[in-house]
């Protein structure tokens, strides 16, 4: 592993079967998080972010694949190989943050009981004097009022209870959170607080995110590079800047022309997507996007092509990457 480099999925594979019908929900994905920064991960609901993410952290057994791993003591272990006792150790290091905050906190608990629970289990010797301050500091951190810690979350909005789940994944210091769809439930102006919030968490702890969202502008604002997913497979790689400048996959370029602009005399030309995401219980032949793709060619049809390294250093998964020209998240006025 590069040294700037914490994580390095290699290959990753995820098969789901069930009934004699095999899912590929995730198929050959590797890309490397430098530490401290925002990987993006985007695309249509189906496409394999959530199992991605959940393989990360091994909520779910990859089928195939490395998810290499550089630990605070500066080791590198392939994170889904260790053993069980190491397994704990790591899992500490990478959390996870999920999109419904209200269905992973347990209503009979206090909101104190929640944020001190991964300490229970992780720290078992830990003074429960010490597991209460360490609460109540995250709890402040994360901008919630300490005198309501004795409450149910019930009693919380949806905003604050997005900063419980904060607050519980940060409890035990991990390095890397795996956020999904973490705000994605949110209103607008309290979506932005929480990225305000995870934002600030970041720099003053070093952290790493792994932001996975089918929200283009939220995951355009708080990346720094950004991958595309469509139908299992990473299709395209990049800076942030570059991907909404200059998308190179023609998947990407119909994904930014579906964002909506806020601005109503703002015109720009939508690339329809065509068609419905194919069943990943039974591809389409050659590129998996060519029956919506509007430059599909004879070769797209019957080959599959590889995810490759641009002259300016992006990946992409195209036949024609380099002859095309799309257009980026750049509106023209009428
Ligand atoms: N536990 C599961 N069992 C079977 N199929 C699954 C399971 N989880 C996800 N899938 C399938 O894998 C594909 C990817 O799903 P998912 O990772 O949830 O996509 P996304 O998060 O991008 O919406 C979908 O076709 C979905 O139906
Ligand atoms: S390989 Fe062909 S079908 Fe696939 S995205 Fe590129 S141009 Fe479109
Ligand atoms: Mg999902």
């Amino acid at each position: 592993m590069k040294k700037d480099t914490i994580m390095e999925v290699e290959h990753l594979h995820k098969r789901f079967t069930s009934k004699g019908v095999t899912v590929k929900a995730v198929t050959d994905v590797s890309f490397d998080v430098k530490e401290g920064e925002t990987i993006g991960i985007v695309g249509e609901s189906g496409c394999g972010k959530t199992t991605l993410g959940r393989c990360i952290v091994r909520a779910y057994q990859a089928s195939e694949g490395k998810v290499m791993y550089r630990t605070a003591a500066g080791e590198e272990v392939d994170f889904l190989t260790v053993d069980k006792k190491k397994m704990k150790e790591i899992r500490k290091e990478i959390q996870m943050i999920f999109q419904d905050p209200y269905s992973s906190l347990d209503p009979r608990m206090t909101v104190l009981d929640i944020i001190k629970e991964p300490l229970k289990a992780n720290f078992p010797d830990m003074p429960k004097s010490e597991m209460d301050d360490r609460a109540k500091a995250m709890a402040e951190k994360v901008g919630l009022n300490p005198a309501y810690l004795m409450r149910y979350p019930h009693a919380f909005s949806g905003g604050q209870r997005q900063r419980i789940g904060i607050a519980r994944a940060l409890i035990i210091e991990p390095r890397i959170i795996v956020c999904d769809e973490a705000v994605s439930a949110l209103d607008v102006s309290i979506q932005a607080q929480v990225i305000n919030l995870l934002e600030d968490l970041q720099k003053e702890l070093g952290l790493t995110y792994l932001f996975i969202s089918h929200d283009l502008s939220v995951v355009e604002h708080i990346s720094d590079r950004v991958g595309v997913m469509y139908l299992g497979q990473m299709v395209e790689f990049a800076d942030t800047e570059a991907l909404f400048s200059h998308p190179m996959h023609p998947y990407t370029e119909a994904l930014l022309s579906g964002v909506p602009v806020a601005d109503p005399t703002v015109h720009i030309e939508r690339i329809p997507l065509k068609g419905e995401i194919p069943n990943p219980a039974n591809p389409p032949s050659g590129c998996y996007f060519h029956e919506r793709c509007s430059y599909c060619t004879e070769k797209c049809v019957h080959e599959a092509p590889e995810l490759k390294s641009m002259p300016d250093g992006r990946l992409c998964a195209c036949h024609r990457a380099e002859e095309l020209k799309l257009r980026g998240f750049t509106y023209s006025e009428e």
